[in-house]
């Protein structure tokens, strides 16, 4: 009896904590929800990165045909929608940009992309993608981010999503004129726990710009490791398989058992 009620203090003092450093973040950071077998999201994301990732960022170790290949995309569409002018099929994604001028451009040159899902995960890059927002003291890009504070990174997707403020109250950093607390409605930036307002409009909604990021975080996952596609489908004849062999296991069972009784 004692035990299990210093069992239950514990587990409170445990919920405890865990709500305080939920506190802590503001609950800006959320789950990515990508999902990895879903083709068309794997291939809007390709579409994606090429239009508005490849032109600073790599993917060295992704050729065009592979990719083509595992998200089923024709040879016809390969060529005209994902090859860039000037590369092959063969070849593996790299960006034009010279690093040297990236360097000068950025103060920092654009890292490749290939494993970033994996050095990073997905839900960070969803995140890193979402929490830009306004900030007139960056001087470089007049933004900032919630997830790589001080990034040099532009906000590159500001036609499609906008550019949210952060709220005051929200995060430390601006709680200069934090007299405007709880005034604010939720809701608006896509989620209750937002700690953006909207600024500047963009062309998609806040639900249509989540699944933007999604279907490129999605195509990312993707590219930090292809052969995950092959295993995937390889695992459900693998369950399959395993399935039948029970059957059979059991029949041969009851065969074998039958004269004993
Ligand atoms: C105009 C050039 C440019 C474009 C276009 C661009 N980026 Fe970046 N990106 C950068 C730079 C520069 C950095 C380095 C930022 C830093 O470290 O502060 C960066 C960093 C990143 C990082 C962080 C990598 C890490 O591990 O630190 C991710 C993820 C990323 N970019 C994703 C994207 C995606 C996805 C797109 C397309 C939607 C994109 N970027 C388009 C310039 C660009």
């Amino acid at each position: 009896m004692r035990t299990s009620t210093y069992g239950i203090v514990a587990l409170l003092a445990f919920a405890g904590t865990a709500f305080a450093a939920e506190g802590n973040n503001a609950g800006w950071e959320r789950p990515a929800e990508n999902q990895i077998a879903n083709l068309p999201s794997l291939q809007r994301g390709a579409r994606n990165f090429m239009a508005y990732c490849s032109g600073c960022h790599s993917l060295k170790f992704v050729r065009y045909s592979r990719l083509a290949e595992d998200l089923k995309i024709s040879d016809e569409l390969r060529d005209q929608l994902l090859v860039k002018p000037g590369a092959k099929f063969t070849d593996y994604i790299v960006s034009s940009m010279p690093e040297k001028d990236a360097t000068e451009w950025f103060g920092k040159a654009p890292p490749d992309l290939s494993l970033t899902a994996r050095s990073r995960s997905p839900d960070w890059i969803f995140n890193f993608l979402t929490t830009f927002y306004a900030d007139p003291a960056s001087r470089q890009t007049g933004v900032n981010n919630l997830q790589l504070p001080g990034t040099a990174m532009p906000h590159v997707l500001s036609s499609l999503q906008g550019v949210p403020r952060l709220k005051a109250v929200s995060h430390e950093s601006a709680a200069a004129g934090a007299d405007r607390a709880g005034a604010e409605p939720a809701g608006e930036s896509g989620h209750s726990n937002s700690p953006f307002e909207p600024g500047a409009q963009g062309s998609l909604t806040p639900e249509q710009y989540d699944n933007f990021v999604r279907d490129t975080v999605n195509f990312l996952q993707y590219a930090s490791d292809p052969t995950q596609l092959e295993r995937q489908s390889l695992g459900v004849w693998v369950v399959l398989f395993l399935l039948m062999f029970t059957g059979i296991a059991f029949l041969l069972k009851k065969e074998y058992w039958k004269d004993v009784r």
